[in-house]
C-alpha cells in the first residue's frame, strides 16, 4: 500500500508555498497507507509555459513524510513566494514493495534526467520484468529498483514513437496502460503538458475532489469511449483516431476549479467533499480545468456516467474506513492482504508457485541439514502454525524457536542450517540478534518480513515480503495471515519437483486459489462472535484449546485476547489437558475449543468430553454442520472447511474479532494497549 496525492489549480492564484503546504498535509493524511519515504513533483520556477526547457523539480527523501517536508524548504533555488495562477503538483507516501526505501526508490518515477514524465503508483506491476528489459533493449535507463519506474520510462517511449504531434497525454496514458499488467493507481505529470493532469486506476483505489469558486455545473461527468484499436503486441505503436469528442468540463471555462487526486477521501476532505471515485480503467485528464473520463470501448451494463458525490463523513471515520479501529479494518482487509500476498506468486493453471527473492537460493536450501524458524509474539505462532506442513513438504526436519529463548540457550547453529526470520516490523531486536547469531556460525539467512528495507530485510541473504500493507494497530492480524500463507508458498516452492507430492500440493494450491473467499465467509461472522463477546466480557479468563494444525491458533488467540482486552488467556494443547490444565475447568470457567475435521478430530472429541464431564460450557470452533460436535458445545461458530494446514488462516479470525469486541466492551483502546509498542526494538 502506498498513498498518492495530487493537486491542480486552474485560475486560482497560488503561492508555491501554500502548494508545498498542501501536498505535505495530503500526504499525511495518507501516512497510515506507508511511510518509508515520501516525494513530491511540482514546476520548476521558469517552467510555466510550454516554450521552456526547464525541468519538473523532484523532490524525494527516505522516511516520513515529515522528512520530506523539512526538505522542501532547505532547497533555496525554489523561490517560496512565486505566484503560480495554474500549476499541478503531484505527491506520493511509499510503502515499499520492491526496492528498499530510499529517495531514488521513492516516487515520484521520472522517464529521464530531464523529468519529462514523472508518475505516482500505487500498486504493483507484475509485469514489469518484461516491460524493462524491452525497455532497456531500445536504449532507457533505469535508476531505482522499482517495478514502478517501468511506467514513466513507458510513456516516454511512448511519446518519442508517436505517430502524430498532437496526441493528448490522456492518449499517451490510455496506451501505457494498456501494456500494464498488475493493479495500479496512477497520476501522471509531463513538462510536454503543463497544467494538465491525467489520473487511472485498475484494482487500486483512486479519487478525486473537485472544488469550484464557482457553482459546479454539473453533477455528473459523462464517460468518452473512444475507440479501441486492439495492439498486436505491444511494441507497436496503435495507429487508432484521436478522440476527437469534446472533453466534458465541470465548469463553463475551467476558470477557477481545483482538483485534488487521493488514494482516499481522508486526504481530499478538509478542501472539498464533492468527490468522484474512478472505476477500473477510467482515464481522468484536466486539460485548461476541465476534467473528462476516457475509457476504452463501452462494457455490456456499464454505467455511462460517475457521479459527482458529496461526502458527509468526518475525517476520521474516512481514514479508519466504517471501522471503529485499525485493527478492526486490518482483520477486514485480509481477503485482499492474503491475496496481495500470492499475487504474482502462484501460477494456478501451471501450479507453479515462485518466491523471487528465494528462487536463487532454492538449492542451497534444498540441500541443507534442517530449517530453523525464528520469531517472538504473533510472528512465532506463524512459525508454530505452517511447522508440520513445512515438515510434510520440506521433508526437512523444523525447529521453531522464540528469538529470546533460542539465543538465551546459545542453541547450536551450523553452516548447513538455513535460518528463517519471521517479522512483520523486520526490526524486533530479539529477531534481529537472532540473526546476527546465526550469521556469524555461517547459516544462510532468510527474511520474512511486511517492511522493505527493514534491518531484518537488509541483514539476511535472501527473503520474502509478505506484501500484506502497512499495520497500524499494535495487535498483529493481517500480518500474521500473511506469514502464514508465505511460509506455505515456501514449502510449495520447495516440493515442486518431488512427484510423490504433487497431489498434497493441488490441493493446497487450490485452497489458497479461493482462501480469499472464505475468508470473506468467515468475516461474515462476525455479529455472531460479537454476540458471544457481549456474554464473556466481563470475565476474568478464557482458555483457548486444540491440537494439531490448530494449536497456532489457541496461542495466538490467547495472545490477542490477553494483550488487547487485560483479560487472562491461554492457549492449550488440547494433548496436554490431562496433564494439568483440566484442574481449571469447571462451569464458570470460558473455554472456547476448535475441533475441525482433520487427523487430530477425534481426539479433540475426547478432550471436548472431558471438558462437559466437568460441567465446562465450550464455546466451539468448528465445520459448520457438524452436529455431532455441535450437540456438546454451549455455543458454536461454524466455518467453511477448508485443506487441513490452511484452516488455521480461518479458525484465528473469529479470535482476533472476539478480541477486539471484548477489548471494546471493556472500554479499552484497541489500537494502543496499555504498556506495549508496535515495533520492540530493545532485548
Ligand atoms: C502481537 C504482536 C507482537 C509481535 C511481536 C513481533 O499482536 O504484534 O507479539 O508479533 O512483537 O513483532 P514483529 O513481527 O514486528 O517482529
Amino acid at each position: 500500500m502506498c498513498g498518492i496525492f495530487a493537486y491542480l489549480n486552474y485560475c486560482v492564484p497560488r503561492t508555491r508555498k501554500e502548494i508545498f503546504e498542501l501536498l505535505v498535509k495530503g500526504l499525511m493524511r495518507l501516512e497510515y497507507r506507508g511511510y518509508d519515504s515520501a516525494g513530491i513533483a511540482v514546476d520548476g520556477d521558469k517552467n510555466t509555459t510550454k516554450d521552456n526547457n526547464q525541468d519538473i523539480v523532484l523532490i524525494k527523501k527516505k522516511g516520513k513524510v515529515k522528512a520530506l517536508d523539512e526538505e522542501l524548504y532547505k532547497k533555496d533555488c525554489m523561490n517560496l513566494e512565486a505566484v503560480l495562477g495554474t500549476h499541478f503538483g503531484i505527491a506520493h507516501t511509499r510503502w515499499a514493495t520492491h526496492g528498499e526505501p530510499n529517495a531514488i526508490n521513492s516516487h515520484p518515477h521520472r522517464s529521464d534526467k530531464n523529468n519529462e514524465f514523472v508518475v505516482i503508483h500505487n500498486g504493483i506491476i507484475t509485469n514489469y520484468k518484461e516491460l524493462k528489459k524491452y525497455l532497456n533493449s531500445k536504449g532507457y535507463e533505469f535508476e531505482s529498483e522499482t517495478d514502478t519506474e517501468v511506467i514513466p520510462k513507458l510513456i516516454k517511449y511512448v511519446y518519442d514513437n508517436r505517430e502524430r504531434d498532437d496526441l493528448s497525454f490522456s492518449t499517451l496514458v490510455e496506451r501505457v496502460i494498456q501494456q500494464l499488467e498488475g493493479a495500479f493507481a496512477l497520476v501522471f505529470k509531463s513538462r510536454y503538458f503543463p497544467g494538465e493532469a491525467v489520473a487511472t486506476r485498475r484494482g487500486s483505489p483512486l479519487l478525486i475532489g473537485v472544488r469550484s469558486q464557482h457553482e459546479l455545473s454539473a453533477e455528473h461527468i459523462p464517460i468518452q469511449y473512444n475507440i479501441l484499436v486492439k495492439s498486436i503486441y505491444w511494441i507497436k505503436i496503435h495507429n487508432r483516431p484521436e478522440d476527437s469528442s469534446t472533453a466534458v468540463s465541470v465548469t463553463g471555462d475551467g476558470k477557477g476549479m481545483e482538483y485534488y487526486f487521493a488514494s482516499d477521501a481522508s486526504a481530499i476532505i478538509e478542501h472539498t467533499n464533492k468527490v468522484i471515485y474512478l472505476e477500473d480503467d477510467d482515464i481522468a485528464a484536466v486539460v485548461s480545468g476541465k476534467l473528462s473520463i476516457h475509457r476504452l470501448n463501452r462494457q455490456a451494463g456499464e454505467d455511462p456516467v460517475r457521479a459527482i458525490q458529496t461526502l458527509q463523513m468526518e475525517l476520521q471515520e474516512i481514514m479508519k474506513g466504517n471501522f471503529e479501529a485499525f485493527m478492526q479494518k486490518e482483520i477486514f482487509e485480509q481477503p485482499e492482504s492474503v491475496f496481495n500476498t500470492m499475487r504474482g506468486r502462484i501460477c494456478f493453471e501451471t501450479n507453479k508457485v515462485v518466491l523471487g527473492g528465494l528462487k536463487d537460493h532454492l538449492k542451497e536450501i534444498k540441500r541443507c541439514r534442517r530449517l530453523i524458524v525464528i520469531g517472538c509474539g504473533t510472528s512465532f505462532h506463524a512459525a508454530v502454525a505452517t511447522r508440520q506442513i513445512l515438515e510434510e513438504l520440506t521433508e526437512l526436519p523444523v525447529m521453531v524457536e522464540l528469538a529470546s529463548d533460542f539465543l538465551d540457550r546459545n542453541t547450536p547453529v551450523f553452516r548447513d542450517d538455513v535460518c528463517f526470520y519471521i517479522s512483520q516490523s523486520g526490526e524486533t531486536a530479539d529477531t534481529l540478534m537472532a540473526l546476527r547469531y546465526c550469521k556469524e556460525r555461517g547459516a544462510l539467512t532468510v527474511g520474512v518480513t511486511n517492511t522493505v528495507g527493514s534491518s531484518i530485510c537488509r541483514e539476511t541473504d535472501c527473503g520474502v515480503h509478505i506484501n500484506a500493507g502497512p499495520e497500524i494497530g499494535v495487535a498483529s492480524t493481517k500480518a500474521y495471515t500473511s506469514q502464514f500463507v508465505s511460509l506455505i508458498m515456501f514449502g510449495l516452492m520447495m516440493s515442486e519437483d518431488r512427484i510423490s507430492l504433487q497431489g498434497r500440493r493441488l490441493e493446497i494450491i487450490n485452497g489458497l486459489r479461493t482462501l480469499p473467499d472464505m475468508i470473506k465467509k468467515v468475516l461474515a461472522l462476525d455479529k455472531n462472535i460479537k454476540s458471544i463477546a457481549d456474554e464473556l466480557y466481563e470475565q476474568k479468563s478464557l482458555l483457548v484449546m486444540g491440537r494439531g494444525f490448530n494449536y497456532a491458533t489457541c496461542l495466538e488467540g490467547a495472545l490477542k485476547i490477553k494483550e488487547i482486552t487485560y483479560m487472562h488467556s491461554e492457549g492449550i494443547l488440547a494433548g496436554e489437558l490431562k496433564h494439568g490444565p483440566l484442574a481449571l475447568i469447571d462451569k464458570d470457567m470460558p473455554v472456547i475449543m476448535i475441533i475441525m475435521r482433520d487427523a487430530c478430530y477425534t481426539k479433540c472429541q475426547n478432550a471436548l468430553q472431558q471438558v462437559t464431564a466437568r460441567s465446562g460450557r465450550p464455546i466451539i470452533l468448528c465445520c459448520q454442520d457438524d452436529p455431532e460436535v455441535s450437540k456438546n458445545a454451549y455455543k458454536t461458530i461454524g466455518l467453511p472447511q477448508t485443506v487441513d494446514c490452511l484452516q488455521g488462516i480461518l479458525s484465528v479470525i473469529p479470535l482476533q474479532l472476539m478480541s477486539f469486541h471484548l477489548a471494546v466492551l471493556r472500554g479499552f483502546d484497541v489500537d494502543c494497549p496499555r504498556n506495549l509498542a508496535k515495533s520492540v526494538t530493545v532485548e
